[in-house]
């Protein structure tokens, strides 16, 4: 089978289609045809080698050579051991190694929403399963709430806003200038163009932060969270090469400490229940993918690119077959 592989870490010219074996169905698991996938910044980070990246894969080069996570296809075979699933049935969900045409899953896969496209269910894991733990477990987000969400126009942000609605509170978006009308659409009650305003100066209070931009510091961010406040930190800006997001987050929950908010830092995780979760709120029609642009897997370093840019527009997916 085809396989975006990387042998080296770099840009992403390092991105490489080869064949490789076909994964066997494990007893417990669910043997997936790949139908699309998309990219996050794990898989960025992953590529460029962050030093955090390279601490489990591998100092100077990656030990396990595939990439991707998100994944919407078709059962191909199922374990022994598996009663929920059989051959032909629609699922989507999260595995490591997801930029390749086969995929034995255990356990974060789920029958697809029935309502969309395999390229768009191949949007959602990791976006939305970030955006509503962020926003329902450690956000504790509550109907009725005012809660804004910084870095509102990419693939965590287009999630964060729709989920945040669904669930009652009012949102307020942040964005740039070409997003506006965007992140309007997908529901947002008000939104800021950071290109034009700062929201930190704005003298609103939210009940809750989502901040999945990471563009400001702790104490601009005070300025406008009502004193008991949850603040989520998700992501930050791609600069720092050697630890990522983490020193943003280091330094934010530094300088929160003894604060009356409450500031957590999450790793979203991958399960069957919240794509099932997931799945019915997109067949009910509360929320959507917001899919920018789809690349054949021929291009993924160009999609890479894209997504490297810091500026996506929802969410980039691949194409695998
Ligand atoms: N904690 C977790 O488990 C977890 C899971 C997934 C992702 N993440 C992290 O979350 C972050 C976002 O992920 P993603 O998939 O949403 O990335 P993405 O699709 O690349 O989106 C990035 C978005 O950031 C916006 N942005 C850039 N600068 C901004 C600023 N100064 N203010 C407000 N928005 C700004 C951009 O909108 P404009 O073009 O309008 O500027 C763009 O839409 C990354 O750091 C990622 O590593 C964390």
């Amino acid at each position: 089978m085809k396989a975006v592989l990387y042998h080296s870490y770099g840009s992403p010219d390092v991105l490489k289609i080869e064949e490789v074996e076909k994964p066997a169905v494990t007893e417990d698991g669910v043997l997936v045809r790949v139908h699309a996938s998309s990219v996050n910044p794990a898989e960025w980070y992953g590529m460029v080698g962050l030093l955090i990246a390279r601490a489990p894969n591998g100092l100077f080069k990656p030990k396990d050579p595939r990439l991707g996570a998100d994944f919407a296809g078709v059962v191909e075979a199922v374990g022994s051991q598996v009663t929920d699933f059989k051959p032909g049935d629609e699922v989507y969900g999260g595995r490591s190694g997801a930029f390749a045409e086969y995929l034995n899953v255990r356990n974060a896969v789920a029958r697809k929403p029935a309502n969309i496209s395999f390229e768009q269910a191949a949007a959602v894991p990791t976006a939305a399963i970030t955006a509503l733990q962020g926003l329902r477990d450690h956000g504790k987000i509550q109907s009725g709430q005012k809660v804004l969400i910084n870095g509102a126009a990419g693939g965590v942000g287009t999630f964060a806003v729709q989920i945040a609605k669904a669930l009652g509170a009012e949102v307020t978006g942040v964005c740039s200038t070409q997003n506006v009308d965007m992140v309007r659409s997908l529901g947002a009650d008000h939104v800021i163009d950071y290109t034009k305003e700062d929201f930190t100066q704005s003298g609103q209070r939210y009940d809750l932060l989502v901040d999945i931009a990471g563009s400001r510091t702790w104490k601009e961010y005070k300025r406008v969270l009502a004193p008991n406040a949850n603040f989520v930190i998700i992501g930050a800006q791609k600069s720092n090469l050697v630890i990522g997001p983490l020193g943003h987050i280091l330094k934010i929950k530094l300088a929160a400490l003894g604060a009356s908010q409450k500031v957590s830092f999450f790793i979203a995780q991958f399960n069957r229940a919240d794509l099932s979760t997931l799945r019915d709120m997109i067949e009910a029609g509360k929320i959507k993918p917001a899919v920018e642009k789809i690349y054949s897997l021929k291009d993924t370093a160009t999609a890479m690119r894209h997504l490297g840019t810091g500026h996506a527009r929802g969410k980039i997916v691949l194409v695998i077959k």
